[in-house]
Order: C-alpha cells, then structure tokens, then sequence
C-alpha cells in the first residue's frame, strides 16, 4: 500500500511537471488555443495530455471560449440483451450481431474536436464558412488525407467564397491499433485542425452513426455552414466548380445532389459487403437515395436530415439512411450529371479516362489514387489546359 502511494504521488510530480513545462512555453502565445485529447481506448488509460494546436495560416484566433458542446455525462452504452433473443440472431454475422447489439447507442465521446474558428471564419484569416467538406475517412487512412489537404481540400477562398475542411474519423477497432492511430490523428489534429474523432469503432456499418453524429456536430458547432460536401476520401472532388454551382442554389432551400439510385432493395446474399438480412430490415425496397461517395446538400436539408434522424433508428447503410431521412422529410434527391460515383467513360477507347479535359466540368469523380489526385490537381490547376470540346456533361 505505501509504495502504491509512492508510485501515485511519483505520478502526480511528474505530471504536474508536465503541465507546467507545456504552461511556461506557450504562456505568451495567449490566442493558441487547448484542446484536450482523451486516451481511454479499451481501458488504456493515461495522464491526459494537453495539446496546442497551432492557429493555421499564423492568424489570430480571436480570444473567445470554443461554442460549448452541450455538457453531458457520457453513460457507457452497453449491448442491448433483448436483441440476442430475436430468432435467427445467433445464424448472422459477426458485424451483423454487432449492428444490432449497439444500435441503439448514439452519443460518443468527441476524441479531437475542430477549431472554434472552423466555421465563424477569423479576422485576417478566412471568411465564414460557405462550403464544409466533410470527408469520412478511416483512421489509418493518413497518406489520403494527406493528400486531399495538398490537393482539393486545400482550405482557401474560391469567387469569395470559404472552403473549410474536415475529417470524419472513428478509432480502429483494434486495441493497440487504436492507440498507435489515435496518437496519429492527435498530431494530424494539432498540425492541420482538421480531425473531428469520435470514439467508436470506425467499421463500414457504422458510418451511419458517423454521419449522424457528424450532423449533431454541425447543428451545434457550424449551423451558418451554407453548403456541406459529404464524401469518401477516395474521390476527385472538383471543388472550384462546386463554389460556382452552389453559388447559384440558395442555402435556405432544398438541395441534395448527387447519383441517384432508384428501385434497389437489400442485398440478401450474405457474403456481400451490402448484405442486410431480414432481422435488419424486412422491407424489399430502398428509397431514392444519392450515392455516398459524394453529396452535396443545403444548410435547410442538412437540418431538416438531422430532425428525422431523431425519429429513424440507425440503417447499417449510410447513404440508404440518407435517403430514409429525406423519405420522411417529404423531399427527394436529385442528380448532378457532374457527380460520377461510377466513375467516367471516356467517349473513345483510345483517349484514356485520365484526361484533364473530362474532368474541368465535373463535381466528383470516384475511385481516385492519392498519387492521381495530385496529378489530376496539378492538371486542372494549369490555366492553359487545351482541350477541345469534348465535354462530357450531358444537358440535363
Ligand atoms: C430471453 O428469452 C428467455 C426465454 O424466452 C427469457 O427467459 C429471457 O429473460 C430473455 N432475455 C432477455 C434479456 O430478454
Ligand atoms: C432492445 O431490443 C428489443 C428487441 O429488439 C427492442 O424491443 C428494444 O426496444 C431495444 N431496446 C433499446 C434500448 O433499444
Ligand atoms: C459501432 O461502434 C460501437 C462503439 O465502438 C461498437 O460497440 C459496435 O460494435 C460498432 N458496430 C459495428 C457494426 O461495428
């Protein structure tokens, strides 16, 4: 027992040496602002770290607190034990069971929060917010993001208008894993201010849960965003030419666009990734839905999602959900011909798909490698790009 008090009070020293060593290097930068990381993954727990992040772009940030999320004990949700008793349920998949043990669970613990200037805009920085990209990428994911900051998600003003950037992150499932990438996301957070990091597990049937929680962030900390850009992190988003295409939309009416997908139902065949049995979902039709590589939407259909995700229980599938929301909501998505989630045909065998020229009038396109986002960047940002009139966007 004494030496247990040594060892506590040994640890308290030297964290409180920690502490102040952080205190007295950075007491003069009083506009740098603190963010807490939390370490508890799996029962690991550690001292918390304090973490400065470094104002981007050398501006000031304004001396005022961080909008407040709202303050709330996080209960632990557990595994809702009823759910094992349904009949078939021991037949499923792991990540079936899993969907359905926990679907119920909705509040997480925010890992790496943005910047409180991320939407408002800072003095002698950039403006408000018009367009947020909000990127879902996996945790481990590193060499994209990396990649969409240099390239499309650079955040700068394009015809007056700001682009801000952020990426949807979970934790890896994994527990060492997930200590090892949450210390990566702690730095990519402090470097770039873009991590927004919730602490569930980052699988494919939870990025429902991603998306709604992503709306609440939003509803919260960023309501005057104009536009939201949702997409993968594996995509081409051409996003000058979504300034220039929204700046004709209002942000208080109706808008979501993207690849409609109509008259599709659940996969039953288990062994696909899409795979929803019954247990999930007995009907046998989708609604109309838009693709999730990438979505455009309004600030109206951003809050008016977020109001029927408070009725819908969670749909393994993201962008079926989306179109669940909209169902509810009484409204409908549309189509850009300029969103290729498929990916693009090139008119002739012969020209190769990877030709600037067929991407100068799109929006997105998908399936891109981090090294042909750099490319295809450095191509569309060539002014003298000559190309003939091959355009590929049909009137629509
Ligand atoms: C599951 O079913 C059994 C038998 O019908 C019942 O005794 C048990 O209480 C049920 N468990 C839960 C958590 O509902
Ligand atoms: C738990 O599952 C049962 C059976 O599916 C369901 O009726 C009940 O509403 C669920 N409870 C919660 C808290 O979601
Ligand atoms: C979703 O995340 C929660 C919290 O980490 C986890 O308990 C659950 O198993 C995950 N669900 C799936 C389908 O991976």
């Amino acid at each position: 027992m004494p030496r247990l008090k040594k060892r506590c009070s040994q640890a308290l020293i030297l964290l409180a040496l920690a502490v102040g060593v952080l205190i007295f290097l950075f007491q003069d930068h009083s506009s740098e602002l603190f963010y807490e990381t939390h370490w508890q993954d799996l029962g690991m727990s550690e001292p918390q770290h304090q973490i400065v992040l470094e104002p981007q772009q050398q501006q000031r940030v304004p001396e005022t607190q961080p909008p407040a999320l709202p303050q709330r004990l996080l209960v632990p949700c557990f595994a809702n034990a009823s759910v094992a008793n349904m009949s078939g349920f021991s037949a499923q998949p792991r990540h079936i069971q899993d969907f359905l043990l926990y679907k119920h669970c909705r509040d997480f613990l925010i890992l790496q929060n943005a910047p409180p200037n991320k939407c408002t805009g800072s003095p002698g920085g950039l403006g408000p917010v018009f367009l947020l990209l909000a990127i879902k990428s996996s945790p481990k994911n590193y060499e994209r993001r990396d990649l969409i900051r240099r390239t499309w998600g650079q955040e700068r003003e394009v015809n007056g208008a700001t682009i801000r950037r952020l990426f949807l992150v979970g934790t890896e499932p994994n527990g060492l894993e997930a200590r090892k990438v949450n210390w990566l996301l702690a730095m990519e957070a402090q470097a770039h201010g873009d991590i927004l990091q919730w602490d569930f597990h980052d699988t494919f049937f939870n990025l429902t849960l991603k998306q709604v929680l992503f709306l609440e962030w939003r509803a919260v900390q960023c309501p005057d965003a104009s536009f939201i850009f949702n997409g993968d992190d594996d995509i081409f988003a051409h996003t000058d030419n979504m300034v220039v295409y929204l700046q004709d939309n209002k942000a208080d009416k109706h808008l979501f666009v993207g690849y409609v997908i109509r008259n599709v139902g659940p996969i039953r065949v288990p062994w696909s990734k899409y795979f929803v049995p019954e247990l999930v979902m007995k009907e046998n039709k989708y609604p109309p839905y838009c693709g999730g590589g990438g979505i455009l939407m309004s600030q109206f259909t951003t809050g008016a999602i977020r109001r029927a995700s408070h009725v819908i229980p969670l749909f393994p599938i993201d962008d079926v959900y989306l179109g669940m929301c909209l169902e509810r909501e009484g409204l409908a998505p549309a189509t850009h011909m300029g969103i290729r989630v498929a990916g693009i045909q090139p008119p002739s065998p012969r020209i190769g798909s990877f030709n600037p020229c067929f991407y100068q009038d799109l929006l997105l396109v998908h399936r891109f490698l981090p090294y042909e986002m750099l490319l295809m960047w450095d191509a569309l940002k060539n002014s003298d790009l000559e190309c003939s009139k091959v355009s590929i966007i049909q009137p629509k």
